[in-house]
């Protein structure tokens, strides 16, 4: 068999050239990534929990009518998704205080904030990502007064559904950053949710204790990030109800 084409490699993916035209495979790497690639370390097991949390998440999205490019989990590591055009900011949606927010505005990490509060950093990895206002983006014509309409209430409705999911199983959403991609179907195009949801991109508090079980874990040193990780899947039930943390997960299915 010809060996796939590389698409794209970034800091916790690599993109290959789908089966049918207009699809992608996404693999997840073990590698982990903070303060803009200036701390990196390869963590046994993580792009195999990622793969199998952003599935989760992504299927409950759609079943609640939110679109985004999951097709299908092919294996441990790899998941088909629709190819899309990356709209590029990072939309990011804060709950409580935390990380960025906390320190440009003075507010106490942990915070609970008057409602939540969406914000767009332009996708640049050698500029780190800086925070741009809605003038940036229409000046630069990154995304349209209609898209920016569809961006915030896809960004809202993900909020709702994943802090819904986290506190059933005792998990405080202090905030999460999602990608936007924009699909053509026919004359319409339409944008959706693309890239992956997981604890890569989110923070997630234990509620009880306010354990920390999201990428912080490894930006802070602050333990073992796969049992953080585990820890979230089991609670969520991707993962046996008995499964003890471990550097080689196993999954159910
Ligand atoms: P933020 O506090 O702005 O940045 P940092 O993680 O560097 O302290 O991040 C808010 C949330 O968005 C947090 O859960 C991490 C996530 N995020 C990403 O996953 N990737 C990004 O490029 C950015 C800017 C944020």
């Amino acid at each position: 068999m010809a060996r796939r084409k590389k698409i794209y490699e970034g800091k916790a993916k690599i993109l290959y050239e789908g089966p049918e035209p207009g699809t992608i495979v996404q693999y997840f790497k073990d590698d982990a990534t903070a303060f803009n690639a200036e701390k990196k370390d390869v963590i046994d097991g993580k792009g195999v929990l990622n793969n199998r949390l952003s599935e989760f998440f992504m299927n409950g999205l759609g079943q609640i009518g939110v679109p985004t490019h999951f097709i299908k989990r092919l294996n441990m590591r790899e998941q088909l998704v629709r190819q899309v055009e990356i709209v590029p900011l990072e939309v990011i949606v804060r709950n409580y205080a935390a990380g960025t927010m906390s320190k440009r505005l003075g507010i106490e990490e942990g915070t609970q904030l008057p409602r939540p509060i969406v914000e767009y950093c332009y996708k640049d990895d050698g500029l780190g990502d800086p925070l741009v206002t809605e003038e940036h983006i229409a000046a630069f014509g990154w995304a349209s007064q209609q898209d920016m309409e569809d961006i915030l209430s896809l960004a809202l409705r993900v909020n709702d559904f994943l802090s819904g999911v986290m506190m059933a199983v005792g998990i405080k959403l202090v905030d999460f950053k999602i990608e936007i991609g924009r699909v053509y179907d026919g004359d319409f195009q339409r944008l959706i949710i693309a890239d992956e949801i997981s604890p890569d991109s989110c923070r997630l508090w234990d509620m009880e204790t306010g354990r920390k079980l999201d990428k912080d874990v490894f930006r802070r040193d602050l333990g073992s990030l796969t049992d953080a990780y585990t820890e979230v899947a089991r609670r969520l039930g991707v993962m046996p109800q008995n499964a003890t943390p471990m550097t080689k997960p196993t999954l159910i299915n």
